[in-house]
């Protein structure tokens, strides 16, 4: 049975400088956490006592509390307004205005790129920082490269340095700096390159006990893409971007590498609109992909409901002219306001609630290591839209914009992004009039090359072979 991994009864331990920490343990009926204290030295101890004194065993009970109970009512939404590629020539030139300012906005310092990083690439089954994963179909180009070099060239582009934010975990951190110190940043100025890690959450089994990890520490894990919004300010980051004049934070995931992580155009609508926090969608491919949905609230605010907060009734739900009614999938692809960040992660805490998962959790027991079913926590970074008073959705096209590797092969995989990135150069050769020679397959363009159509030479030439990558 789970729950013999711990001896039932455990005597009151005592270690000076700790008292106040080892009562509050056995407060909240958490004493199993020391039944392997005999077997560990004295600085594993104060390890664990440390640990454990970063626990808000408050918050963890009403947690468990709501993650045993089961969903939560949500309230009532409906479809969010957004603003749809252009189809008109009055759009058109809406969309140019947009680009226009916000080409200006980027000239004048007023961006930077903030790349979540800290999650664990386990659906991958990859094993290290999932940024370092290998992409580029030809070049064989990390995650991380590829970003790193259309910060750069956005830079060159717009004769500005653009500072990169990354937040990482406990799990990843070390690896993912000491990656880029090795690669030099890929060219970056290591000033512009602000490495922080985001807070650790304890998970809890399914009695509501804290789970240990070793005998001398307790199961956690990052504490969700929402924890960016508070990292970002508790290191620091968020201040300095202030100070260097940064108006607004492009957010983006590791796992996408056609994002485009700095856009004028999303930036000039954000700008246009006085945007707290603006959104790119796109539509949804098929009912129940696994994207969540942009919603409007019946209080009036904007949210997401992620996939698996979706019914299949409403995920299948149609309009009067057949097309899906939660049709604007989020693609994780947001903009943030610096002074809309200051006013809501300052003074008290951010508070973003909790979603709670159900996942096989290893754990440390007298006989071994064992499998618990336990709860994870996490916070989702798009509960902070209906905290904005004033949210933009952007639709953007899928091609262009979204190849997410998630898995191995199959949907949403490294070969699909790869077949993505190779049909978008393959677009924008088209879109310059450059011929592609029949006997091409895989086609990679550098970033540092271009990051969109108009940045590629005219006069190009492709070579006739199999594999072409363009520096
Ligand atoms: C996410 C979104 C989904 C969106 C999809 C697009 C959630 C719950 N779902 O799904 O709505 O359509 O991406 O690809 O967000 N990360 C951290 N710290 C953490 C957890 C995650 O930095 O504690 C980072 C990861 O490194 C990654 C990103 O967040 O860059 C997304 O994480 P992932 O778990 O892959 O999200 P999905 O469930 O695929």
């Amino acid at each position: 049975m789970q729950g013999t991994a711990y001896a039932l009864e455990t005597a009151m331990i005592a270690f000076r400088g700790f008292e106040d920490v080892i009562r509050r343990v056995h407060e909240y009926g958490q004493e199993h956490v020391f039944a392997f204290w005999d077997m560990l030295d004295e600085p594993g101890r104060r390890e664990l006592l440390n640990e454990l004194r970063s626990v808000d065993f408050s918050q963890m009970k009403d947690l468990y509390t709501r993650a045993s109970q089961g969903a939560t009512q949500q309230p009532g939404f409906e479809p969010a307004p957004y603003i749809p590629l252009p189809a008109s020539a009055g759009d058109r030139l809406e969309w140019e205005r947009a680009r226009e300012r916000g080409e200006s906005e980027i000239r004048a310092g007023k961006v930077a790129a903030f790349l979540v990083a800290g999650g664990q690439g386990s659906r991958l089954g990859f094993d290290g920082p999932k940024g370092m994963f290998r992409v580029g179909p030809v070049s064989g180009k990390t995650l991380f490269q590829i970003h790193a070099e259309k910060i750069l060239k956005y830079g060159r582009k717009y004769c500005v340095s653009i500072p990169w934010l990354i937040m990482t975990s406990e799990a990843n951190h070390e690896d993912t700096v000491s990656y880029l110190r090795g690669e030099k940043f890929f060219g970056l100025d290591g000033k512009d390159v602000l490495v922080f890690p985001q807070n650790m959450i304890p998970s809890m089994d399914e009695r509501g006990r804290l789970i240990l990890e070793e005998p001398g520490r307790i199961f956690r894990n990052p504490d969700g893409h929402g924890g960016s919004l508070t990292a970002l300010a508790g290191s620091g980051a968020l201040a300095e971007m202030e100070r260097r004049g940064v108006r607004i934070i492009s957010y983006f995931q590791v796992d996408n590498p056609l994002v485009r992580i700095v856009d004028p155009v999303f930036i000039g609508f954000h700008a246009m609109r006085e945007a707290d926090i603006s959104s790119k969608g796109l539509m949804k491919a098929y009912p129940g992909e696994k994207i969540g949905v942009f919603v409007r609230f019946e209080d009036g605010t904007t949210g997401v409901v992620e996939y698996s907060d979706l019914s299949t009734e409403l995920q299948e739900q149609r309009d009067a002219n057949g097309a899906l009614r939660f049709c604007m999938g989020s693609i994780a692809i947001h903009l943030f306001g610096v002074s809309f960040l200051k006013s809501i992660t300052g003074g008290s805490a951010l508070s973003l609630p909790f979603h709670v998962a159900k996942k096989k959790i290893r754990s440390h027991a007298a006989g071994g290591p064992i499998e618990l079913d336990g709860y994870k926590f996490e916070k989702f970074v798009f509960d902070a839209l209906p905290l904005a008073p004033r949210n933009v959705v952007l639709e953007t096209s899928r091609e262009d914009e979204f190849a997410p590797v998630k898995n191995r092969t199959g949907v949403d995989s490294v070969d699909s992004a790869r077949e993505l990135m190779t049909g978008q150069c393959r677009r924008w050769l088209a879109e310059r009039s450059i011929r592609v020679p029949g006997k091409v397959r895989v086609l990679e363009i550098s970033p540092l090359c271009a990051v969109e159509a108009e940045d590629l030479p005219s006069n190009l030439s492709i070579p006739d072979s199999e594999t072409v990558y363009l520096e």
